[in-house]
């Protein structure tokens, strides 16, 4: 990716990655709600949830393991320390990346206590050694360690804490069959709808001490793609312009602030334009390969797959075929151009 390209794309205030301004895996973040019934939306995950850590509690046993997967900023993290919080248990947070080395798995896994959480995101990046060792760890919390090497190598059987671990995921179908099937409840959080959007920027406007009314709260909650983390931020950028101009957020005020970011009224910035315009202008609309496609606006796959998709294909924008991606009429319309295959 060009440098300019991708100092857009982390710059991008609709990106869902999370940064350190959303600061959602900081304890003290005062934005994050911290029980279940603080949590908004998610109303499956959440009604399973409560019945399994009930019972969990009753049998005064560990949660067993949890898989969370679905699009990015939708509350994985924010939802694995609410299942620790209501266990009454620590939780340890890392990411599949970060455990480069058999030894730091080993090194998280026998500092947990009983009944503890380890949140690990990204599971589907642990590498395949690493993996391995959490096999034994899940199903019969027991850890093979070797050390030394050769002749003088030792290997350690070592019973573990019966713990829960929590997987986060935006990609189900990349983790191995045997690490997918030790998970014993496998939750799917779905994108949220305006109305519990709207509801998660009143309850931060509140923290925040924000004046807002309900109509600002909703243009923005229409333009934050689904995602509580985009909303959150918003709602951030949206206060600086209602605090420069001595004002509340109102409908006008959110208008004009997230017009000025270039976010237009369904969510879509720069990005998501160029992405339909590049497909409308020089694919016909489509189908077009998923990889002529990064080539052509210069992101990566995962990215367009990741990032800029799942909200697309979400509001009906984009269809996946077999032969590739499409653009649809309802896209072709918002984007002020004609779909040339659609019958009159
Ligand atoms: N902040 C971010 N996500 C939230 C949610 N689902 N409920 C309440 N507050 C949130």
């Amino acid at each position: 990716m060009c440098n300019l390209l991708k100092e857009e794309m982390e710059n991008r205030i609709l990106s869902p990655s999370e940064t350190a301004e959303d600061g959602e895996a900081s304890f003290d973040n005062p934005l994050r709600p911290r029980s279940l019934n603080e949590y908004i939306g998610q109303e499956k995950a959440k009604e399973n949830l409560k019945v399994f850590i009930g019972a969990a509690k009753i049998r005064g046993e560990a949660l067993d393991h949890v898989l969370l997967y679905g699009p990015p900023g939708l509350g994985k993290t924010t939802l694995s320390m609410i299942i620790a919080n209501e266990l009454g248990v620590n939780i340890k947070i890392t990411s599949g990346p970060a455990i480069e080395r058999p030894g730091d798995l080993a090194a998280l896994l026998t500092n947990l206590a009983e009944g503890d959480v380890l949140f690990v995101d990204e599971i589907h990046r642990l590498s395949r050694n690493v993996e391995e060792i959490l096999y034994p760890a899940m199903e019969d919390f027991t850890i093979d360690i070797v050390t030394g090497k050769g002749q003088m190598a030792t290997s350690y059987h070592l019973p573990l804490p019966r713990f829960t671990l929590v997987g986060a995921t935006t990609r189900a179908g990349q983790l191995t069959a045997p690490l997918r099937d030790r998970f014993g409840v496998i939750l799917r959080l779905e994108m949220y709808s305006n109305d519990q959007l709207a509801s998660i920027i009143k309850r931060s406007a509140s923290i925040l001490k924000i004046d807002f009314d309900d109509e600002g709260i909703y243009e923005i909650a229409s333009r934050s793609r689904g995602t509580p983390r985009i909303a959150n931020r918003l709602l951030k950028r949206v206060r600086d312009f209602a605090q420069v101009m001595n004002s509340g957020i109102s409908a006008s005020i959110a208008k004009e602030a997230l017009d000025k970011l270039g976010i237009d009224e369904l969510g879509l910035d720069a990005g998501d334009r160029r992405l339909l315009e590049t497909m409308i202008k020089f694919y016909s609309g489509g189908p077009v390969g998923l990889e002529t496609l990064a080539a052509a606006i210069g992101e990566e796959a995962v990215t367009i797959e990741d990032v800029y998709e799942p909200f697309l294909i979400q509001i009906g924008f984009i269809n996946r075929t077999p032969r590739g991606r499409c653009v649809t009429s309802l896209a072709y319309h918002h984007m002020g151009y004609e779909n040339p295959r659609e019958t009159k």
